[in-house]
């Protein structure tokens, strides 16, 4: 047990206590943070005259050596240090001696954890943003390639209007977007550099906590040292933007779930993305979705823990803040390993035009077009709701879609529909005449293309996180 606080104690810590209290099972994750927070913190205490040069470089030189060794393996992160901050400086101090143990000079852990954590999570951020794009990328390919595919449009699961695939897919195109926006939103607040609160109140020593800011590639340090080591409110935000992610691919996986079903067969799961059963020979799963879909519950697991987290802590520092790490850790990888499979899963899809184009055929998704074709001729709306209602009944009976019925047939139920009502109601036209902006009609459909292309097109669209 090698712990940096032995001095008031005169028992050792209880070996359930010590394990209860330790988190370097888990705080190891940001060993490269902790590392590089270290060496700005040391390179600024010299220029402000508290260490020499000679020390600076020693210590500096005795860090690299610990972020190379752990980096190539030589040097484990074992358990018998209390927590990484730990392990480092006892590391250091095997190495160069006792001027090892000028490091932490006017810092506290409750600054250093803090700051690792923000360094991990903006990195992380970075990240997410990155496999957003290329998620974005994919959607706009099939987008591109899909302006004229006509399938049916649903609400309540039911057949309602014709739309493309194109249309559809511009849907998650805008989710996704608003997703990075989220993440760019947050970044441009998290990015402030809490080092130099000390334990809560700042310290004596004349620290330059501008200088570590813009070595540590933060924007300024934060204002009020209280709040830098006790503000969890960038992690809540980024669980929280994760989780809308999570709920738009959940949502995404779900479709592709039903369209994969025998009864759609609007896709194809490609064979490197879908799964056998152990039983049922005749079986191709998609796991994959299913699985992406599943584990969006750890991801708000992960944000609902933090948030209970923190509503009842006192300021400043409090261990109870140590639970920050392992859940939205886990909430990271997860989020991150979802987007890369989904984007994966999504690039090698077969599309089933012919099954989207009958299915759109045979849901009476023309008719309220057929209605429409009516009130353009004088009829009251209300009037050829009513006989297009009776129009679909009487094709149901006869198991037909709108567009096999005679003209006889027609003029039946209503002496307005004239020879024109099949190109009326053909589904060409009923995506075609739907050009209100954001609209699946081709010519709405392409300017709607264009300003994904145009988005993506740009090098730092919107406000993207300065880097
Ligand atoms: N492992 C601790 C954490 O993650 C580091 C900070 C410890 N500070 C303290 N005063 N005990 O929060």
């Amino acid at each position: 047990m090698a712990q940096l606080w032995g001095g008031r104690f005169t028992k050792e810590t209880d070996q359930l206590v010590y394990r209860f209290n330790a988190s370097i099972s888990f705080d190891q994750k940001f060993y490269r943070q902790d590392i590089e927070g270290s060496m700005a913190h040391v390179k600024m205490l010299a220029k402000q005259g508290i260490l020499t040069e000679e020390e600076r470089d020693r210590i500096l030189k005795g860090l690299q050596g610990i972020l190379e060794d752990v980096e190539s393996g030589k040097l484990k992160i074992t358990d018998e240090y209390e927590d990484i901050h730990s392990f480092v400086e006892a590391n250091l101090i095997g190495r160069i001696g006792d001027v090892g143990k000028k490091l932490h000079t006017g810092r506290s852990r409750n600054d250093q954890v803090a700051l690792d954590m923000r360094l991990y999570t903006r990195q992380e951020v970075r990240e997410t943003d990155e496999l957003l794009k290329n998620l974005l990328q994919v959607l706009l390919r099939i987008m591109e390639e899909n302006k004229e595919t006509i399938m049916p449009g649903f609400t309540h699961l039911q057949k309602a209007q014709p739309i493309t695939l194109a249309h559809h897919m511009g849907a998650y195109f805008e989710m996704f977007k608003r997703d990075r926006l989220r993440l760019h939103d947050i970044y441009e607040r998290m990015n402030y550099c809490p080092l130099g609160a000390g334990a809560l109140a700042g310290t004596t020593y004349p620290l330059d906590r501008e200088y570590t800011a813009e070595l540590l590639d933060f924007y300024g340090p934060m204002a009020n040292s209280m709040d830098a080591v006790s503000d969890r409110d960038y992690l809540i935000e980024y669980l929280s933007a994760m989780s809308i992610v999570m709920m738009h691919l959940s949502r995404f996986c779900e479709e592709i779930i039903l369209w994969n079903s025998n009864e759609y067969q609007f896709v194809e799961i490609d064979d490197a993305y879908s799964t056998g059963s152990s039983i049922m020979p005749q079986k191709k799963n998609p796991d994959i979705a299913e699985l992406v879909r599943g584990k969006t519950g750890r991801v708000y697991g992960a944000l609902t823990a933090l948030l209970t987290t923190m509503k009842g802590i006192p300021l400043a520092y409090n261990k109870d803040m140590q639970e920050d790490k392992e859940l939205p850790f886990d909430a990271m990888d997860t989020t991150k390993g979802c987007i890369a499979l989904f984007t994966g899963m999504l690039d090698t899809i077969t599309f089933r035009k012919d099954r989207m184009r009958d299915s759109a055929r045979h849901g009476f998704t023309n008719a309220t077009d057929a209605a429409d074709y009516l009130v353009k001729r004088g009829v009251p709306f209300r009037d050829a709701h009513g006989i297009v209602g009776r129009l679909v009944l009487y094709c149901i009976d006869r198991s037909k879609a709108l567009d096999d019925l005679t003209l006889e047939e027609y003029r039946a139920v209503s002496p307005v529909f004239e020879e024109d009502i099949y190109d009326a109601i053909s589904l060409e036209t009923c995506v075609d005449k739907r050009l209100t902006a954001g609209a699946p009609g081709k010519e709405a459909m392409e300017k709607e293309i264009e300003a994904c292309r145009a988005y993506l097109k740009e090098d730092c669209p919107d406000r993207c996180p300065r880097k």
